[in-house]
């Protein structure tokens, strides 16, 4: 049987600067799908690459007093570096200087052209250099300044070559609607539908007025529209309208473009109505992800602020910085970078609670069974049971939001089952079972157990963090699986008898001096639209407050036990500037309840209080009438 491809892109990086923590986000996604994809046994093409021609980048080559290609040479030089450094498993690097781009660039300009659908005109309008893009004089405003970065454009005259784009409008229209998955998320959907219902006018695709780019070839004087020359490498890599061009056979229509939310218009109307007029199939989807924010907000070079990702990888490792930014963004919004915010995922996820299990766990292995795996009962307890369950549900779960590109949500989900292995050995209590003979077998249950989940655990975060298995391995005892498949994810595949080695601490915890933690990071949403499905998954719930107290040590938290139903928690909630302890007990108050727990000051927090504000402010959201607790909140 044919194997299932799946063929997905990064955009092809400009190198005009050295690449930030930003840029990284879109290759560390897709290098997290192509890795999923790879375990769920597609044959999988993953391109990367840069985006050479233009402008901007003729004159910074001659301000350093360099050849265009010499200049990009060594810029892109640092890229792939970057790239090996991030664990980036791309199949291609396409840069636009190759000759087997070109050659594709013209021929697919030439194609048009015979078509009809290119002719000769004036263009007389605005440009802007930065994002080599043309706008209309109502887009720039009285200021004149670009809608995109807010730098002034330059009025250029010109000769150009114009691509019948309007023509295309309706069309384009009827695709978005006929194919719902065409642009994701749905938010991004809404935005290009009104932005082509504003309307769309020709697009000039050629300059005269630089010479690096490709060459028109009709023409020489005019080189190619850097976008009209860049979108193109995604059929180029794959040698398309080439005698070689196996893999543009195999591979398209791409099954996904990944960009980041600035350059969906140009995937999205540009690149399907250029080939439209190709006759070529449509790539099946263009997602585009919100961007990594400073506090201070965007991330640019003119401002200073920006933050490099080797840098980072050095001090925190790749698989921490990997994490930080799959988990840090939810799908298709915007995320906030901040040290503060890196070591805090690293202290809580990585160190207290996925560390922690694998150390924990191998040390009682070593201490109560002589460091060999035990094997487990047949006979299952209620505690193994729930563990089991959810060993079994989260794969399936978080396999969902992989689909989904929300690589946020599948953390999370794979997190649940991370925590609840850590409140499992609490529970359980292994080192009372050591001291009594008669409890061997449900300490070999327990332990066995756990470095079970362990197992499924780093299997499923093996495309996010790909540096980790191999270290899990070396720790637990398994062999050495160099390609894990997501069906390796199924429960029971632990060997029992397997020797345990405790090693280094996968994720040391970070210390910060109280000097140098920065103000806490606002965060900012952007309210997107959701669906009554979305709103589904919030599980809202009535509580009543059984007791509650300080935590100490700090001025912002209290501790609650609360009822939910016939369930007893704890929530830690920061609210004591606003309450004292005294003055919540009894209230029918409402939580969510499924909501991922957290560890705040040592305290396992298994839910949240919802609570209103504004300004300075609070209160906590009570219920009037006499509920039961467990009601549910819709
Ligand atoms: N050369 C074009 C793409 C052409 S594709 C045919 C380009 N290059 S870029 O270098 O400016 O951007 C590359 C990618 O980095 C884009 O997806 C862009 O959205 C992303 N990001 C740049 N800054 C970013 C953040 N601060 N946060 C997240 N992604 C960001 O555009």
């Amino acid at each position: 049987m044919k194997k299932k491809t799946f063929y997905i892109t990064t955009p092809i990086y400009y190198p005009s600067a050295n690449l930030h923590i930003g840029h990284a986000l879109t290759t560390v996604m897709a290098d997290t799908m192509a890795r999923y994809k790879r375990m769920q046994g597609f044959d999988t093409y993953f391109l990367t690459g840069s985006d050479e021609h233009g402008l901007k980048i003729e004159r910074s080559a001659k301000a350093e007093g360099k050849e265009p290609k010499e200049y990009v040479d060594k810029i892109v030089a640092s890229f792939k570096y970057l790239w090996e450094k991030l664990l980036i498993s791309n199949d291609d690097f396409i840069r636009t200087t190759d000759e087997r781009h070109k050659q594709v660039v013209q021929d697919f300009f030439q194609k048009i052209y015979e078509k009809g659908d290119i002719y000769l005109s004036t263009y007389e309008g605005w440009y802007c250099t930065p994002c080599e893009t043309f706008f209309t004089a109502r887009q720039i405003g009285e200021d004149k300044l670009c809608p995109d970065c807010q730098r002034p454009v330059e009025l250029v005259k010109e000769e150009g070559y114009f691509f019948k784009m309007s023509q295309y409008a309706e069309r384009l229209l009827q695709h978005i609607e006929d194919h719902p998955d065409f642009i994701q998320p749905v938010s991004r959907r809404h935005e290009m539908i009104n932005f082509i219902k504003s309307g769309l006018e020709d697009l000039c695709v050629s300059r005269t007025t630089f010479q690096w780019g490709i060459p028109v070839p009709l023409n020489q004087k005019h080189v190619i529209y850097v976008w009209f020359d860049a979108l193109a490498n995604y059929l180029s890599a794959l040698g398309f309208g080439t005698e070689h061009d196996q893999l543009y056979q195999k591979y398209w229509p791409a099954d996904v473009h990944l960009v980041g939310k600035d350059i969906v218009r140009f995937h999205t109307v540009i690149w399907p109505t250029m080939l439209m007029a190709a006759e070529l199939p449509l790539p099946k989807q263009v997602f585009g992800h919100g961007w990594l924010l400073l506090d201070s907000g965007k991330m640019s070079k003119s401002k200073g602020n920006v933050v490099d990702p080797l840098v980072l990888i050095e001090k925190y490792g790749v698989d921490a910085i990997r994490y930080f930014l799959l988990r840090e963004i939810p799908l298709g919004m915007d995320g906030y970078y901040s040290e503060d915010n890196l070591i805090q995922r690293i202290n809580t996820d990585l160190a207290n609670d996925f560390g922690n299990l694998v150390s924990r766990t191998v040390a009682m292995v070593e201490k109560y069974c002589e460091g060999k795996v035990p094997t487990p009962a047949e006979k299952k307890g209620p505690l193994e049971q729930e563990l089991l369950s959810l060993a079994g549900s989260v794969p399936q779960e978080a396999a969902g939001f992989y689909e989904q590109m929300d690589f946020a949500n599948a953390l999370a989900s794979i997190w649940r089952l991370v925590n609840r292995a850590n409140k499992y050995i609490d529970e359980t209590m292994p080192w009372l079972l050591a001291k009594d003979s008669s409890q061997k077998e449900k300490l070999g249950t327990v332990l066995y157990n756990l470095v079970e989940v362990i197992r499924v655990v780093t299997v499923m975060i093996a495309p996010a963090m790909p540096a980790l298995p191999a270290k899990v391995w070396a720790q637990v005892g398994a062999e050495v699986v160099v390609n894990q498949t997501w069906a390796d994810t199924e429960w029971g595949k632990t060997r029992p008898g397997q020797v345990v080695a405790k090693g280094e601490s996968l994720f040391p915890r970070i210390e910060v001096k109280e000097e140098d933690k920065e103000a806490a990071p606002k965060r900012h949403k952007e309210a997107e639209e959701i669906t009554i499905e979305d709103f589904a998954k919030i599980d809202l719930r009535v509580a009543e407050v059984l007791s509650c107290e300080k935590v100490e040590k700090t001025e912002k938290l209290l501790k609650l036990e609360i009822k939910i139903g016939e369930e007893t928690r704890t929530i830690v909630s920061g609210i004591a500037k606003h309450y004292a302890p005294a003055d919540l007990v009894g209230k029918k108050v409402v939580v969510v309840a499924n909501l991922q727990p957290a560890k705040l000051r040592g305290i396992l927090s298994e839910g949240m209080l919802l609570a209103a504000s504004h300004g300075e402010a609070l209160e906590v959201l009570t219920v009037e009438k006499d509920l039961p607790t467990g009601s549910q909140v819709k």
